[in-house]
């Protein structure tokens, strides 16, 4: 189901409709992301963050531990999947538990893993479109 396909502009923009999303989110909930490199997905995650009360200088591409968590109300767990082959990478290391802890899972890169993903989920997708342009694309898969 598609919730939301936006222009945006700037980065404030762009936090601005992720702090809206934040708002949504539920325990045990999945938000993969799709983009290519400097589409702008660690910077939703940095706007999404915000809006859950938490300080965005924090927040960064795991890009060397795969996984970063943060504490907040409820605990938000950050994955960069760029650098896995496949899946089974993911797996190997057990991330999987992850999905089904207490807290939400954003993942980067989604698509390397989207074979294992919870088919309920949301997609958010970013594509660039010009130097400050993206099209931020919200859907709801249950
Ligand atoms: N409208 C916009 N929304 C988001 N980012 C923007 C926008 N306009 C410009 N930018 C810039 O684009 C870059 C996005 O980088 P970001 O690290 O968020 O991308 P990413 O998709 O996480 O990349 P990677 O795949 O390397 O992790 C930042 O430098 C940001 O300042
Ligand atoms: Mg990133």
């Amino acid at each position: 189901m598609a919730l939301l396909k936006e222009i945006s502009s700037s980065v404030e923009d762009t936090y601005n409709i992720a702090k809206d999303f934040a708002k949504n989110l539920k325990i045990n909930d999945v938000v993969s992301f799709f983009g290519n490199l400097g589409a702008g997905k660690t910077t939703f995650i940095k706007g999404l963050l915000e809006g859950l009360n938490y300080t965005s200088s924090e927040v960064n591409s795991p890009t060397f531990t795969y996984l970063n968590i943060y504490d907040t109300k409820i605990n938000i767990f950050h994955f960069d999947v760029y650098r896995l082959k496949n899946s089974n990478n993911f797996l190997d290391m057990g991330f999987d538990e992850y999905f089904s802890m207490d807290g939400i899972c954003l993942i980067e890169w989604a698509d390397i893993i989207e074979d294992i993903l919870p088919k309920k989920r949301y997609n958010i997708t970013i594509n660039h479109i010009s130097d400050k342009k993206r099209e931020i694309s919200i859907e709801k898969n249950i």
